[in-house]
C-alpha cells in the first residue's frame, strides 16, 4: 500500500443544526483508486467541498496533503498544490473542439501565472498532448463535444482537471452518472487505467458495480459518519453496507 496522498482527521461540516460530515477520519492512498460511497444526502459531495477548501465556514478538523496540513487554505492554492476536484454536474463547451476544452482548462487564473502560460505556449500545448494520450482521447481531439458519446463527454471533462494543475490527487463527484451499463463499464477502465498509470483518485458514486469493480479501496457514509471501510470483498460482505444499498441499487452480499 503507497503512504496516504491525502488524510482527513475529525473532520466535521455543520450547517446550522445539520451535521453533514461527522468526524470523518480517512486515508486515500498513493496510486490507489479509492471509492467513497453512500446514499443520497450522505455528505459525499460536502466531504469534497470541505477537502478542497470551499467550505470555510462550515468545517473543523484536519486536512492533510501528503502529511502537510493543509486545512483552511483556499481553494486555488489547495488546486495548485495538487488537490484537484470536479464537479456533480459536467460543463463542457460544446462548439469547440475536445483540444480546445482542454486548453482553455490548462489556462490559469492569477495574472503571473497566465503571463507564464503566455510566455510558454508550447509547454501548455504540450501538457494538452499529453493528458489526450494517457486518456487515450487523441483520435477525437478535433472534435467537437457534442458529437462524442455520453462516456467521451465525461471522460473530457477528466481531462479538463487533469491539464488544469499538476495533481497530487483527483477528486471526482460521481463521474459516471447518467451513462448507461455499457458506458460505465468503458468510462469505468478508463479510471482504472488512469490509476494503474500511477495517478491517484477518489470516486464518488451510487453505482455499487462500478465502485465495486475498479477501486481498490472504499469508505462508506451515512448521514455523514463513515460507517464502513475495505476492499470491495470486505464491503460486499459488510452488514452496515448491505443494510444501507439494499433497497437502494440492490447489491447483492
Ligand atoms: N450549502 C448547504 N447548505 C445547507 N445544507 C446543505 C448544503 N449542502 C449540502 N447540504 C446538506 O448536507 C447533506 C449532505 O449533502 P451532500 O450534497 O453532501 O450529499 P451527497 O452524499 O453528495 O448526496 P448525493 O448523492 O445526492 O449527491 C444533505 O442533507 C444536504 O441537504
Ligand atoms: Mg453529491
Amino acid at each position: 500500500m503507497g503512504d496516504p496522498v491525502l488524510a482527513t482527521r475529525s473532520l466535521s461540516v455543520r450547517f446550522g443544526g445539520l451535521v453533514a460530515v461527522d468526524d470523518v477520519s480517512l486515508e486515500c492512498r498513493r496510486g490507489r483508486l479509492t471509492g467513497l460511497i453512500g446514499p443520497n444526502g450522505a455528505g459525499k459531495t460536502t466531504f469534497i467541498d470541505a477537502v478542497t477548501g470551499f467550505l470555510p465556514n462550515n468545517s473543523k478538523g484536519s486536512v492533510l496533503l501528503e502529511g502537510e496540513e493543509v486545512f483552511g487554505r483556499s481553494p486555488h492554492v489547495l488546486s495548485h498544490a495538487g488537490l484537484t476536484r470536479t464537479w456533480q454536474t459536467l460543463e463542457l463547451f460544446d462548439d469547440i473542439t475536445v483540444r480546445s476544452n482542454l486548453d482553455v482548462a490548462s489556462r490559469r487564473l492569477t495574472v503571473g501565472s497566465a503571463l507564464l502560460d503566455y510566455l510558454r505556449p508550447r509547454q501548455r500545448a504540450a501538457r494538452v498532448n499529453e493528458v489526450l494520450d494517457l486518456l487515450n482521447l487523441g483520435d477525437i481531439a478535433e472534435r467537437q463535444p457534442r458529437e462524442l458519446s455520453q462516456g467521451q463527454r465525461k471522460l473530457v471533462g477528466v481531462g479538463r482537471a487533469l491539464v488544469a494543475e499538476s495533481s497530487k490527487i483527483l477528486l471526482l463527484d460521481e463521474p459516471a452518472a447518467g451513462l448507461d451499463k455499457a458506458e460505465t463499464d468503458w468510462f469505468g477502465a478508463q479510471l482504472r487505467h488512469l490509476v494503474d498509470q500511477g495517478y491517484t483518485m477518489v470516486l464518488v458514486d451510487h453505482d455499487m458495480g462500478l465502485v465495486l469493480n475498479v477501486c481498490d479501496y472504499i469508505h462508506m457514509l451515512v448521514f455523514g459518519q463513515l460507517t464502513a471501510s475495505g476492499t470491495p470483498d470486505d464491503m460486499r460482505n459488510d452488514p452496515e453496507v448491505i443494510a444501507a444499498y439494499l433497497g437502494h441499487s440492490g447489491v447483492e452480499p
